[in-house]
C-alpha cells in the first residue's frame, strides 16, 4: 500500500482530510461498481428444486413455503418448460409420497412408477435439453421418515447403501442426469458409482450431499414432502453435527475419492464457512443448498413487509458466489432467473 494518510490524526485541513485512500471512489457510480464487482450471480448458477405430487392439473401450496407449490407430473413438465425458457440449467425433483405407499423399507423408491421416475420420463420427453437431478435417500418413501433402513432404533448403514444403489439405478433408467445422494450413509457414493457403471451409466454424474448437517432448517421441506409428522427421532446418527467444520472436509474428501463429480454443502447461509473451505481446499465443483427454512425465513419477513424480499433474495444468493460456490440449489430459482433476465 502507498504511505499512510498524511493528515491522519491531525486537525482537519480546510481542503479535507488529505486522504490518499478513498475506497468510495470505486463506488461512486453504477458503472464503477459494476467494473470492480468481484462476484456475479447468473442464471447458470441455479438449480431449481420442485415438489411432485400425484394427480393431474394439480398445484398445491406448501403452507410453510409461501410461493412454493407441489405440482402434479403434467404441471412439473410445465415448470420444466419454464426452466428451459429462463435458462435454468437443472431441475431437481422431490416427491410427496402418499402415506399408503410408504413402508419401513421404502419400497416405493425402487418402483419405476414412482413420482420421480414418472416426472423424469415426462420431462425428458418434452424438454430433453434440461438437466435433471434426483435425490437419493429413502425418507420420502419410508413410514419412519428416515433416509435409510431401520433395525430397531438404529439406522443401518450397509443394508441401506444396497437399497440406495438400486434407487439410483431406477432413477438413472428413468432419465436422471445427476444422481444426488442426500442420505449421508457411509460409502454410498462409491457403491452408487460402481452400480451405475456396471449398467452402462458411466456418463451419469454424481453430486453428493457431502457435508449435510442435522439441521432445523429442513422443517418446511419435511412439511412439503409430508414426512414431518412421520419422522421417528432425529437424523443425528448420520447427518453432521452443526458444531463441526474439519469433519466436513473429511466427508468431502471421502466422497471425491469414491467418485463424486460435484459436492454440495447443506444448509447454505448458516454454513457459508464450510462452502468457502471446501472450495478453497479441493477446488472441485462446489454447490450450496439454500434449504427450505432459509427460503421460508426470507419469504416470511418479506411477506410481513419487514425487508425487501427481492433484494434479500439476490443478496443471499450472491453470498454463495462470493464464498466460492459454483452454483446454488434454491427455491428462489424461477424468481431470481426472471429478475436477472429483466422480466420482473
Ligand atoms: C432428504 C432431504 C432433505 C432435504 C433434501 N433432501 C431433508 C432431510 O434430510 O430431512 C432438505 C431440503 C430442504 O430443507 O429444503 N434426505
Amino acid at each position: 500500500l502507498p504511505p499512510a494518510d498524511a493528515a491522519a490524526g491531525s486537525a482537519l485541513p480546510a481542503s479535507g482530510l488529505g486522504l490518499v485512500h478513498r475506497p468510495r471512489r470505486n463506488r461512486k457510480t453504477d458503472w464503477a461498481r459494476r467494473l470492480v464487482r468481484e462476484s456475479t450471480l447468473t442464471v447458470d448458477d441455479l438449480i431449481w428444486p420442485v415438489f411432485v405430487i400425484d394427480g393431474e392439473r394439480r398445484r398445491e401450496p406448501v403452507a410453510s413455503m409461501p410461493g412454493v407449490e407441489r405440482l402434479s407430473v403434467d404441471e412439473v413438465v410445465r415448470a420444466a418448460v419454464r426452466a428451459a425458457e429462463l435458462g435454468i440449467p437443472v431441475l431437481s425433483l422431490f416427491p410427496y409420497t402418499e402415506a399408503s405407499l410408504r413402508d419401513p423399507h421404502g419400497s416405493e423408491a425402487l418402483r419405476d412408477t414412482n413420482l420421480v421416475c414418472r416426472a423424469c420420463r415426462a420431462i425428458k420427453a418434452e424438454v430433453p435439453e434440461l438437466g435433471l437431478l434426483t435425490d437419493v435417500a429413502l425418507d420420502p418413501y419410508t413410514s419412519h421418515g428416515h433416509d435409510g433402513l431401520m433395525d430397531g432404533h438404529r439406522i443401518v448403514n450397509d443394508p441401506s447403501v444396497r437399497v440406495l444403489v438400486e434407487q439410483a439405478l431406477v432413477q438413472a433408467r428413468a432419465g436422471a442426469d445427476i444422481i444426488a445422494p442426500s442420505d449421508m450413509m457411509d460409502g454410498r457414493v462409491g457403491a452408487i458409482r460402481a452400480g451405475l457403471d456396471a449398467e452402462g451409466f458411466e456418463d451419469v454424474q454424481i453430486m453428493s450431499y457431502a457435508a449435510k448437517y442435522a439441521s432445523a432448517f429442513y422443517g418446511p421441506f419435511r412439511d412439503a414432502i409430508g414426512t414431518s409428522a412421520a419422522l421417528i427421532g432425529d437424523k443425528k446418527t448420520y447427518q453432521m453435527d452443526p458444531c463441526n467444520g474439519a469433519e466436513a472436509l473429511r466427508e468431502v474428501e471421502l466422497d471425491l475419492r469414491e467418485g463424486a463429480d460435484m459436492v454440495m454443502v447443506k444448509p447454505g447461509l448458516p454454513y457459508l464457512d464450510i462452502v468457502q473451505r471446501v472450495k478453497a481446499h479441493f477446488g472441485v465443483p462446489t454447490f450450496a443448498y439454500q434449504v427450505s427454512g432459509e427460503y421460508a425465513m426470507i419469504r416470511a419477513a418479506a411477506d410481513n413487509g419487514w425487508l425487501d424480499g427481492d433484494r434479500a433474495m439476490v443478496e443471499s444468493l450472491v453470498a454463495f458466489k462470493r464464498a466460492g460456490a459454483d452454483g446454488i440449489m434454491t427455491y428462489f430459482a424461477p424468481q431470481v432467473a426472471e429478475k436477472l433476465s429483466g422480466r420482473r
